[in-house]
């Protein structure tokens, strides 16, 4: 037997209450304005939310995305890799699996809002094809940086 693979050994599972300690440790650590454990336990009873962990195998969580279904769109509202985790293709597994459920679902589009001057988070969704659609002026209002509104048109199957 061999060692198993990296991608083997991590899973993505729907977050369950037990997980929120975790979850918000990474959201903590990754942004300057981060929720608190109310809006992560009120994503979990929303029949439209859906937030999905990586979790290593035997281990903790690394990573996560939080997602609406909403009609025939899917908003991305968050994603986190834990610091020490990044650069291993997480955030890259979470969106393959969050393309695959809006297929799955039949959705036009997946939209998202990005800081301006998040360089990695918008290369990454640069990557799996998503383009930049506008700018909301002032959108974060901890320090008033614009967001900038991006969207993957999905072909429908
Ligand atoms: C953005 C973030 C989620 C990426 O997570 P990650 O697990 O490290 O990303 P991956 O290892 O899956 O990287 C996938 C691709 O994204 C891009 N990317 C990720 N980090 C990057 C960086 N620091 N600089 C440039 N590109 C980067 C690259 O294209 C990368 O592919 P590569 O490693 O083959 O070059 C992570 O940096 C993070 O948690 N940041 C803080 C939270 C945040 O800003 N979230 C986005 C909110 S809109």
């Amino acid at each position: 037997m061999g060692t198993p693979s990296r991608a083997r050994r991590f899973e993505i599972l729907p977050a369950r209450v037990q997980d929120i300690d975790e979850v918000m440790e990474i959201e903590r650590l990754s942004f300057k304005a981060p929720w608190t454990r109310q809006v992560f336990l009120e994503e979990l009873q929303r029949d439209w939310a859906h937030l999905d962990v990586v979790r290593e195998r035997g281990g903790g969580v690394v990573a996560f995305l939080n997602h609406w279904l909403v009609r025939d769109e899917v908003h991305i509202l968050n994603i986190a890799t834990h610091p020490d985790a990044r650069r291993h293709a997480h955030a890259e597994r979470l969106m393959r699996h969050v393309i695959e459920f809006a297929h799955a679902h039949r959705c036009r589009v997946i939209t998202l809002e990005v800081r301006r001057s998040n360089y990695a988070a918008i290369h990454l969704y640069r990557r799996f094809g998503f383009r930049p659609v506008g700018v909301r002026p002032n959108y974060y209002a901890e320090d008033g940086e614009d967001a900038i509104v991006m969207l993957l048109d999905l072909d429908p199957e």
